[in-house]
Formats: structure tokens, sequence, C-alpha cells
């Protein structure tokens, strides 16, 4: 294992996960709890403002709306004690309006990035799997470069039912001209679609494998396979890739089970580069004394090209800020790993078991 300090104006840690080496540089300790200490402040910003809204078990608050789909039996629009909304599905949650955006903004922004940095231009075909609440068409279409989304959802009642409860998480991203919605099951669709059909950047916003078992296929081996078909060298795969607990500023090892028990195994049977972006949330816990769970995102690509992410190159391409305080990969990937470099990818996957973040804390 290998840890580096990137230039940038936070200084950032990498770990890339060899096989050979489990040995981290002097100063990856302070480097770890800096990256730490930056990615916790929003949310403990978060956490300070909203201490009174009740935010315990979130089948505890309020429901305000239910409905419900083919696909799943209850959709529910809660509300905390101060009025925020909170989408559920199936009991879980999956968009707090207090803190979507960290997840939405870390889902696209980053991969939208790597694009920009191994291609020399800003990404104009975007592939969108699942995001029916419209939150990432959101984030995808602040970017001027982008001439055409097509988003395939299985379910457009969430869609709706977003619309109609939380339009703020779509913010009228339906009505933009280059968003092309697609009801229908994502595999299906890019199995249909011409080998030679390629999209710059790919993004798979699909809720966790354990919400639901026909989730699976959607995590496999051969729908990577089927991601990479369409693809082009300059491409870009970004997944979301589950929680990740017992992230804590001491450098423990993170358990991102869905993670490192079947995703990342099956994306490295696809792709020899794979990087995991971590980022706290403030609304995955079920109580203010615990520690929040965190949220990964795998950017999987062809080229094996180390990738400045501190550089700050969606300042070109949106209009305004991002709203966390600390946007962009510097600091929301700088608790990145890379699983394996070159044909390593698999063997970093098998040694990471291991992995520590920050590799040298006990
Ligand atoms: C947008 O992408 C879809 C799906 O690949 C394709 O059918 C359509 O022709 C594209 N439209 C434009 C304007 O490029
Ligand atoms: C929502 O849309 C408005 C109008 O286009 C824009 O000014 C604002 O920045 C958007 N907000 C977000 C969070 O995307």
């Amino acid at each position: 294992m290998r840890c580096q300090a990137m230039a940038g104006s936070s200084q950032l840690l990498r770990c890339f996960l060899l096989s050979v080496s489990w040995n981290c540089l002097p100063g990856s300790a302070e480097l770890y709890a800096d990256s730490y200490d930056l990615l916790m402040e929003p949310v403990e910003d978060i956490l300070d403002e909203h201490e009174h809204c009740g935010w315990g078990n979130p089948l505890d608050l309020t429901v305000k709306a239910t409905t419900s789909s083919s696909f799943e039996e209850f959709i529910e629009m809660r509300e905390d004690d101060c009025g925020n909304r909170v989408l559920m599905m199936g009991g879980f949650l999956q968009c707090h309006s207090v803190d979507e955006h960290l997840y939405h903004e870390m889902m696209v922004h980053p991969a939208f990035t790597a694009f920009q940095l191994q291609a020399g231009r800003g990404p104009e075909t975007i592939f969108l799997g699942g995001s029916g609440d419209g939150a990432g068409p959101r984030e995808v279409l602040r970017w001027r470069s982008v001439r055409n989304v097509t988003m395939v959802d299985i379910d457009y009642e969430v869609t709706r039912f977003s619309l109609e409860w939380m339009p703020t998480l779509s913010n009228g991203s339906f009505k933009d001209p280059r968003l092309k919605v697609v009801t229908g099951d994502a595999m299906a669709f890019l199995q249909e679609l011409p080998e030679e059909t390629a999209f710059d950047v790919l993004i798979m916003d699909f809720p966790d494998v354990a919400d639901s078992q026909v989730l699976e296929k959607l995590y496999s081996e051969d729908f990577y396979r089927l991601c990479r078909r369409h693809m082009h060298a300059a491409s870009v795969l970004a997944v979301q890739t589950g929680p990740c607990s017992q992230t804590t500023r001491a450098g423990y090892k993170a358990r991102c089970q869905m993670l490192q028990q079947s995703i990342l195994p099956n994306i490295a049977k696809v792709f020899q580069e794979a990087e995991v972006l971590l980022h706290p949330m403030a609304t995955w816990k079920v109580d203010r004394k615990f520690p929040s769970e965190w949220s990964s995102f795998t950017l999987a690509r062809l080229s094996s090209e180390e990738l400045d992410y501190s550089r700050e190159v969606w300042r070109e391409h949106i209009d305004g800020e991002l709203r966390s305080p600390h946007p962009i990969v510097p600091d929301m990937a700088s608790m990145c790993f890379t699983a394996g470099e070159g044909n390593n990818l698999r063997q970093g996957i098998h040694a990471s078991e291991d992995c520590h973040f920050g590799g040298v804390f006990p």
C-alpha cells in the first residue's frame, strides 16, 4: 500500500492498494486526519443546525404521503420535526433534503472531473441509470458541456412522486430538453443499444443491492461488462457502491460491505482501474451519538493515467458554486483509495480486506 500526498489547496491522501507492500509514507496519518476533518466539517455544521429536528430512526418520522408501484410497495415522503422532507423506499432512507446534495454532488462532479482530465474536454453524452428522484440529472445538467443525457429508471412513480412532494430534488431538470427520460430496465436498455454507442460518462445510481434481490444483476460482472461495451477510451463509469461504517478519524478500517464483498470484485473482473471515493453523510445515523455512515462511489476507467483530482476543473463548466462548502474531489475524494494498479486490481482488492484507510493506523 502506498499513500501519497497530492498538491492542491487541501492536501490529499490517496492510498494505492498494491499487493506488494502495505507501508505508507510517513506523514500520512496527519494527512488522513486533515482529510477526515475537511470532510466532516460540513457534516458537523449540518448536525449542529438540525439538532432539534428529531433525527432518530427514520421510521419514526411523520409520514406526509405514500404511494406504491409495481416495483416498490412502500414509497413514502416523511418529514422531520423541522419540516425537512425525507424520501423513503421499502423502509430505507433514500434522500434527506438536508444532506442529499453531499451525495449527489459526489456522484456527479468527481466523475465529470475525471473525464475532463482524461479527455481534455467536458463530458457531452451521459448515461444515467436509476436516479428517478431527479437529483442526479439536476447535478449532471449543471455542466454546460452536457448535450445529451439518457436516464433510464424502471419506476416512473418515484419520479412522479418526487416531483410532487420534493420538487427541489430535480429543480426543474425534467424540463431540460437535453434530458431524455426512459422508463425501463437499465440493463435491457444497454443491451439493446447498438454496440458502437458510447457515452462519455455513465453513472449508476441504484438503491443498495441489499434493499432488494432484483437489484443484484445491476451490480454484477455481466452488467459492468455491458457498461464497458458502451465506453470509449476516456469514458468514466461511476457507480453508487453503498454505505461504509466505522470510518473514524483515527483511521480504523472502514467497513464497506456491499463494496468489498461483491461490487468491487465484480468491477475488478472487467476494469483494471478503480477509485473509491468516500464521504460522510449527516443523516445516515440512528442517533447523534453514533458516527454517521459514509457513502461510497467507485469510478472505473479504462486508462491507468493518474489524475490530479485537486484541480477544480468544474469551475470552468458550471455556474455558481457547489453546495458543499468543500466541494469536489480535493475534499470529497480525499479519502479515496485506488484499488490496485495495472493488472493488480484483483490482487489489490484481495489485499484490501486488510486495508485500514491510511494503512499505518492500528
Ligand atoms: C442522445 O442519446 C440517445 C441515446 O444514445 C440517442 O438515441 C440520441 O440520438 C442522442 N441525441 C442526440 C441529440 O445526440
Ligand atoms: C435550481 O435552479 C435554479 C434556476 O435554474 C438555479 O438558480 C439554482 O442554482 C438551482 N439549484 C440547484 C440546487 O441546482
